[in-house]
């Protein structure tokens, strides 16, 4: 089937193009590039043996992304990951973040429905609960206020795929992720954060490799076991192959509701101290951290009921945290010896 991947430059999309391809899907990316770059069709090429169509343009540009549906209306179904998604720098720019992520969606799901496309799977957040109520967090705990316009953006994008759906032919699945870390197995393709990391895991491995000289723990007084913070960390080779499921539930019309939405999680909660421990066991290096203030914004808690993943999607995680550090790590060798 012919599969766009909007953002499948980026981190999690070429992983799941790689998954997508290896399944023989044909895939079409749509990118601006603005937090990538085009060589990445190239790496994925690397590893499957097929280079992905790649279309570099705003998805908020509501002119190009109309005549791209006029051209492509033998799209089978959709992956949506295309958006701004920097929690702190949403803050400072909040209407760049309204801008960018809603105008795309709108975007898009007026070409489905101008053009006929039926499916769309959408690159939702953990963060739309907040700080649960209730651990582990199943797919109806309550929606929170929103801690950022970043988390805002990913709840009103929900909202208007939902009002959409009752109002065309469109089914939907969004994807709520935990905390997506590591690399392919490969070591071709991984997370490439531009300038300083706000995640914790690229910029454990930028400390190791020598890039930073040390990285900050965001406290350790949570009302935690070791007193920093936890969070359900899952391997973003996992997380692909979740989105494929997710995009063949669609085109194969299994799904029970018109717009479905599932939590990708391991289930597992790691804390910052568990994640260092972790890397520092499977590579063999003491880490240099220091422990430092909380920062503004962060949950105490968080990690996923993934039974409803399991038993209605019919994915599970199968990668553990010392294998996610450790391909992080691997990540961020290749990226040294560039
Ligand atoms: C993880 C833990 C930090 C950096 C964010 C987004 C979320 C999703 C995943 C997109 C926290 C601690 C971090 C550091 C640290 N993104 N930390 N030192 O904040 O859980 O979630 O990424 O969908 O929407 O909010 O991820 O990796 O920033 O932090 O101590 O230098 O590591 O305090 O406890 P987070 P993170």
């Amino acid at each position: 089937m012919k599969i766009l991947v909007t953002g499948g430059t980026g981190f999690i999309g070429s992983h799941t193009v790689v998954e997508l391809q290896a399944v023989g899907h044909e895939v079409i990316i749509v990118d601006n590039l603005s937090n990538s770059s085009a060589d990445i069709v190239d790496k994925i090429e690397l590893i499957s043996g097929i280079k992905p169509e790649l279309e570099i343009f705003n998805l908020s540009d509501k002119e190009l992304t109309a005549d791209f549906f006029k051209r492509n209306k033998d799209i089978d179904g959709i992956i949506h990951f295309a958006a701004f998604k920097a929690v702190g720098e949403s803050v400072q720019e909040p209407l760049l973040y309204y801008r960018n992520n809603l105008e795309s969606l709108v975007n898009i799901l007026q070409g489905m429905k101008d053009s006929g496309i039926q499916n769309i799977v959408f690159s939702s957040s953990c963060t739309v609960y907040g700080q649960p109520d209730e651990l582990p967090v199943s797919e109806d705990a309550p929606i929170k206020i929103a801690e950022s316009p970043y988390g805002n953006t990913k709840q009103i994008s929900e909202e208007i795929i939902k009002d959409t759906v009752k109002a065309t032919d469109i089914l939907a699945i969004a994807l709520r992720y935990f905390n997506p870390i590591g690399a392919h197995d490969s070591a071709i393709i991984g997370e490439l954060p531009l300038g300083i990391p706000n995640n914790l895991m690229p910029f454990i491995t930028q400390t190791a490799i020598g890039i930073r000289e040390c990285l900050s723990v965001f406290g350790d007084t949570y009302p935690t076991p070791d007193g920093t913070a936890i969070r359900d960390y899952i391997h973003v080779v996992d997380l692909a192959k979740a989105h494929v499921i997710a995009v063949d539930r669609m085109i194969q019309g299994n799904m029970a509701n018109e717009f479905e939405v599932f939590n990708l999680g391991t289930g597992n909660g790691y804390s910052v101290l568990e994640v260092i421990n972790s890397f520092e066991k499977v590579t063999g290096l003491k880490l240099n951290y220091k422990i430092v203030d909380r920062r503004e914004g962060d949950i105490t808690q968080v990690w996923a009921n993934p039974d409803y993943s399991n038993n209605v999607l019919g994915w599970k995680a199968e990668r553990g945290i010392d294998e996610m550090t450790l391909s992080a790590w691997k990540w961020e060798q290749v990226l040294a010896n560039k």
